[in-house]
């Protein structure tokens, strides 16, 4: 078999990219090590920057998410009973678009159905080969049969436990990581949000997240310990937990009723560099992690597939290379300053097992400067909301 590229992972970066690449012409197949629904089953964040909405759009995948999305104009901060408005919209004239990664990934592999673009699922055992060639190939098992894609490029789409970024030699890998000493229990509810727009809360007890999927079926968070299980935890533990570290106001707001979703997210930092050896470009998840606090995992793959894509489109059609040899310095100049947005909301919202009486309080002189100063404000917002690409 040939391709002209072989996308490994199914997930919003594989697919999205699998979109673009088709509207261009461009035959890309996608491998997936696990089923469509399993892909589906995933539950992940729902905060898209306009960036990616425009790609979405680029990609022709954008009808329901345009019916069906929410607009956030800012969102709200909560310093224990203190609870202040960072409006975006006033302040930088963008806004940011809720609609759960969910469906994100259920649009792209409908429309990727729809093109009949190739897509193997339960793919096993795939192996990049002679990716620093000018003939990479691709082999897989696929229903106990082997195969094998010739290919001119392969984008490693395939999250953070793929084999892509491992292709990568350790002598040509150089990786960046900062472990977070908690995680995020997170549940699912259909009640409706307790707010319009997000409550990040920094409270005596840990963060808390208010956040929600549409107008009846919410998503909260709060801060556990690393070694605490989601089983540990009953649906009226956690909502007398979340009550607690939320504004009176809101906690009176809150709807309850049985989670329907519950799982622990650890929090981390990572980044490899490059995102590109030879013929083989990293995206999304597989080059990159950042803690959930700055809604940045899946615009962060966004900018990466903008970058590879145009610079695909660019070899394909103009014959010129500078888009793939740029590729990696482009995607991680804006990467780098999603991790540090990323590490600064973290940082500023959590209570650490660490911190002593002098880090509180340049915790909470962070919050206050937030809080009283506009400049402060639009840097957050500039940040929230997404760089340029
Ligand atoms: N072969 C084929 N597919 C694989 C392999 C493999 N060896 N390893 C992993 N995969 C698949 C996974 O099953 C998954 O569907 O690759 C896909 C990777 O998808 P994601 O992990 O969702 O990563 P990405 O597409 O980059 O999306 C990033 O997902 O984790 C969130 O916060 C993150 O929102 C961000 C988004
Ligand atoms: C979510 O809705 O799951 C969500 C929203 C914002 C975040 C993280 C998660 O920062």
């Amino acid at each position: 078999m040939r391709s002209q590229v072989v996308i490994i992972g199914g997930g919003p970066s594989g697919l999205l990219l699998g979109q673009l690449l088709h509207r261009k012409g461009i035959d890309a197949v996608v491998l997936e090590r696990k089923t469509r629904d399993y892909v589906l089953g995933r539950i992940r964040a729902g905060i898209l920057e306009t960036g990616f909405v425009n790609l979405m759009r680029e990609a022709g995948v954008s009808d329901r998410l345009d019916k069906e999305c929410f607009i956030h104009d800012g969102t709200l901060i909560a310093d224990g009973e203190d609870m202040f408005h960072i409006n975006f919209k006033e302040l930088i004239g963008d806004s940011v678009v809720l609609y759960g990664q969910t469906e994100v990934t259920r649009d792209l592999y409908d429309a990727r159905e729809a093109a009949g673009a190739e897509t193997y699922f339960n793919v096993e055992d795939v192996v990049i080969n002679d990716a620093d060639s000018d003939a990479p190939f691709v082999t897989f098992t696929v229903g106990g049969e082997t195969k094998r894609i010739d290919c001119d490029y392969v984008a490693g789409c395939d999250g953070f436990h793929g084999v892509s970024r491992q292709t990568i030699p350790l002598s040509v890998r150089k990786e960046y990581e900062k472990v977070y000493p908690f995680g995020w229990l997170g549940i699912l509810s259909e009640t409706p949000p307790v707010n319009e727009e997000l409550i990040y809360s920094n409270s005596e007890r840990g963060f808390a997240l208010c956040s929600m999927r549409n107008a009846n079926l919410s998503r909260y968070y709060i801060q556990c310990s690393l070694s605490d299980h989601a089983e540990d935890w009953t649906d009226a533990a956690f909502w007398e937990e979340l009550k607690r570290r939320i504004p009176q106001e809101a906690a009176d707001a809150l709807v309850t009723g049985p989670s329907i979703e519950k799982s622990i997210a650890p929090l981390r930092s990572f980044v490899t560099e490059p995102m590109r050896w030879g013929r083989l470009f990293l995206c999304g998840d597989a080059a990159h992690i950042v803690p959930p606090t700055g809604a940045k995992g899946l615009n962060t793959a966004a900018s990466d597939i903008h970058y590879l894509y145009n610079a695909l489109v660019q070899v394909y059609e103009e014959k010129d290379a500078e888009g793939i040899d740029r590729y990696s310095e482009k995607a991680l100049a804006r990467i780098w300053k999603a991790e540090r947005f990323s590490w600064w909301m973290t940082t500023l919202l959590h209570r650490f097992p660490e911190m002593n009486a002098f880090d509180l309080r340049m915790q909470q002189a962070d919050i206050a400067f937030l809080r009283e100063n506009r400049d402060a404000q639009k840097v957050m917002a500039t940040n929230y909301v997404g760089l340029p690409y």
